[in-house]
């Protein structure tokens, strides 16, 4: 009996059945399980100890996996316009590598100036891959931030001050970054719109103007775009610091919108271990450590949520409940990406990647003005050209904070000019001022020597005398991304250009008509000498293409079709925020102007700004037709189309951005004068006609009621309005919503 038992238990060890069971994939590693069941599984096997390693950073830039289960660390990288350089483990210092040089995009400012989801599409993509390369899981950015003020030291991150427009502009962007295993992680939730106390102001907003100003780049980028985590921002809000915030994180963003990724901590945005327990915080990261004390052997351990956690898991003060919803939002990231077997492999600083970024940057640039046909420069008529200015020499992408790039090259404008122009024309530069001559960040050098001896008035005088030779000038200025100007941290002083270059652009404006001035930044900024100036472009930033690109524009190889994401006011006090005091707060800063941001509010107090919203000048000229609506009453469940021909009227093939404003004629709570609720992008040769089509829902025409904390479409009669910009209305046409 015995002798047989003991043959059967042989007989089933060795058995195929057996055999199969050993080997058996465990369920988390499984990708044809579904995931929820991979993620409880995995969950299943960690200890509390792992579970906590995994909500928290380990280094300045990654997170620990449980290498015991074989599942990876998580390794950030920013940020929005280019893969940062490797840092070392527990510093900000560059850790010296010679492989990290990254193609740098343009700044986003520029990304949304084409008006294009295609363009954004290709971003995401091409900076994923390049996220990929580099082994990152999680890409620091997008940012979506609104463009409350022109002071806003980080408003080049970010998408301008159209909360449709933004939206628009990153589910593309999203899906493109996602589709190669990487997480963008979307920032700065929420309401982080100035930098001044940037860790300790808190912003007072009603409802109204935080779920239709505010929030709604973050839902689409949530609910349309699908984004793996989001980054919690460094002010407050409600009093509570918005990175472990019990209204933004649980009740909207998870509750409301149902989010399953994971908030990750703005570096440095954690303060409290209870807070960052209950309200909604994923994963901490950046927070200060002493590294004395008990931080000693591993500062790390002094973070909220890893020694302190655990203890007061141990000691009975809270459970596990919230850790284990943290670490399965965390699973899920690494399944998707470290642990997606399926994704492609990435690639880096490819000419793909140098060609997707020149191709942003060019459609990106705005004309702004262009009296008397000035661009693009007629080379077969021009002998001699002067170029002024800093920017013109200057490499824009080092500095600013953390969006700094250690790019693989950078072209800059006058360099990207002399390509272009070789000996069709004699080039003369001068620098005419002297902004920042640093041009080191971070440890990242960017080889430039840029100290200068001379004093300014010799500056000044040599620039004159440059101008006063040349047939044109084209003086290349602005901002850069040095400390209170573009740049995170600071906020900017005032609206005026820095550096005196007003007075040098009005002097020079008076020694040779024929000047151009190219606007590098990612802000607005005063041009007291705008009617002095017949040619007036927004350069932005535009990363390692930048000189080519401005070339192209300016040179006419390329037809620029770029329109402005954010108003340019005359003066500080034209916009909202300025005009009723509350621009930046300290320890609080009062939304006064509540819905009134940018184009909304110029348009309720009938204020002629300098550019509009939506601006943007061609080489071409377009002709809109009538238009028109497929019908004069709607029900809250249909959809209205409306339609307009548009026609390329002059000698040259180009795009327009077709923009759909729709008015609430009369309704219960104020409303702007008009919203942005629709853009089509086309290009048409000369000659060449489309119709464009707008089909909207009642979506277009609500707006969010506090009352009853909803969106309501009131009956009652609307307007839609065609315009070339918010200001340049070409048509209208009412409707009824019954
Ligand atoms: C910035 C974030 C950035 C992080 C990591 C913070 O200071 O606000 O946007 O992603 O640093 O560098």
């Amino acid at each position: 009996m015995f002798k047989k038992s003991i043959i059967a238990a042989i007989a089933l060890l060795v058995s195929p059945l057996y055999l199969q069971a050993q080997n058996k994939v465990p369920v988390y590693l499984d990708d044809s399980k579904p995931m929820k069941e991979r993620v409880e599984d995995a969950l299943s096997k960690m200890t509390v100890e792992e579970k906590i390693a995994m909500i928290h950073a380990q280094s300045k830039f990654s997170s620990a996996g449980v290498s015991r289960l074989g599942i990876p660390d998580n390794w950030m990288t920013d940020g929005p316009h280019g893969i940062r350089p490797e840092v070392l483990w527990d510093e900000w210092s560059q850790a010296g590598w010679t492989n990290d040089s990254c193609t740098a995009f343009p700044a986003l400012t520029a990304l949304a100036a084409t008006w294009n989801k295609e363009m954004a599409l290709l971003y995401g993509k091409s900076i994923g891959e390049e996220a990929r390369y580099r082994n990152k899981n999680v890409l620091l950015g997008p940012g979506v931030n609104i463009y409350r003020s022109p002071l806003n030291g980080r408003n080049f991150e970010y998408m301008g001050e159209d909360p449709f427009l933004t939206s628009k502009m990153v589910v593309p962007y999203i899906k493109g970054v996602q589709s190669n295993g990487v997480a963008t992680c979307v920032k700065h939730f929420a309401l982080n719109n100035q930098e001044t106390n940037r860790h300790g102001v808190n912003v007072v907003v009603d409802d109204r103007t935080l779920y239709e100003i505010y929030l709604p780049a973050f839902k689409a980028a949530v609910q349309e775009g699908g984004t793996w985590a989001i980054m919690g921002s460094y002010n407050k809000y409600k009093g509570q610091q918005a990175c472990h915030n019990e209204y933004l994180l649980n009740d909207i963003l998870k509750g409301e919108w149902g989010f399953e990724g994971v908030v990750v901590a703005d570096w440095g945005g954690a303060h409290n271990t209870k807070e960052a327990i209950f309200n909604g915080l994923d994963m901490e990261f950046g927070s200060w450590t002493d590294g004395l004390a008990w931080g000693k052997s591993n500062a790390y351990d002094n973070y909220y949520l890893a020694a302190p956690y655990l203890k007061m898991i141990k000691s009975g003060e809270v459970g596990t409940k919230e850790l284990d919803e943290k670490v399965r939002r965390i699973l899920r990231l690494s399944f998707l990406t470290t642990m997606n077997r399926s994704r492609p492999f990435g690639s880096f600083g490819t000419e793909d990647h140098a060609a997707a970024g020149r191709k942003i940057a060019e459609e990106g640039i705005v004309l702004l003005q262009n009296k008397n046909n000035i661009l693009p420069v007629n080379l077969s008529t021009t002998k001699k050209i002067a170029v002024i200015g800093e920017n013109a020499i200057k490499m824009m992408t080092v500095g600013g904070g953390s969006s700094s790039l250690k790019a693989k090259y950078e072209i800059s404008p006058l360099d990207g000019l002399k390509k272009r122009i070789g000996n069709q024309a004699e080039i003369v530069y001068a620098r005419g001022y002297v902004g920042d001559a640093k041009s080191d960040y971070n440890g990242v050098v960017s080889g430039q020597d840029l100290s200068e001896k001379r004093s300014a008035a010799e500056l000044m005088a040599e620039a004159l005398k440059v101008a006063k030779d040349a047939d044109i000038v084209i003086f290349i200025g602005g901002l850069n991304k040095s400390d209170f100007q573009d740049s995170e941290g600071n906020d900017r002083k005032g609206l005026e250009l820095p550096y005196e270059q007003d007075k040098l652009v009005s002097a020079l404006a008076k020694v040779n008509k024929n000047i151009v001035f190219v606007n590098i930044s990612g802000n607005a900024v005063a041009m007291p000498w705008v009617n002095e100036v017949p040619g007036i472009v927004q350069g932005w930033f535009l990363g390692s293409e930048a000189g080519n690109a401005l070339a192209e524009v300016l040179m006419g190889d390329v037809n620029p079709s770029g329109k402005l994401t954010f108003t340019f006011p005359v003066k500080l006090q034209d916009n909202g925020a300025h005009a009723l005091g509350d621009f930046p707060g300290t320890e609080e800063v009062i939304y006064k102007e509540g819905l009134f941001v940018g184009y909304r509010w110029v348009d309720k107090q009938k204020i002629k700004p300098l550019f509009p919203f939506g601006h943007g000048l061609s080489y071409t000229t377009f002709e809109y037709d009538k238009v028109s609506a497929d019908r004069k009453e709607m029900e809250a469940s249909d959809k209205i189309t409306f339609s307009v021909k548009v026609k390329n009227t002059g000698k040259r093939a180009g795009q327009e951005v077709v923009q759909l404003y729709i008015t609430d004629l009369k309704s219960s709570l104020p409303r702007p004068v008009k919203e942005l609720k629709g853009f089509e992008k086309i290009s048409l040769q000369p000659g060449e006609e489309k119709t464009v089509t707008f089909t909207v829902d009642k979506a277009a025409l609500s707006f969010f009621d506090d009352k009853k904390h909803d969106w309501v479409a009131e009956p009652g009669k609307f307007e839609a309005i065609i315009g070339a910009s918010s200001a340049n209305i070409k048509g209208k046409v009412g409707f009824i919503l019954k």
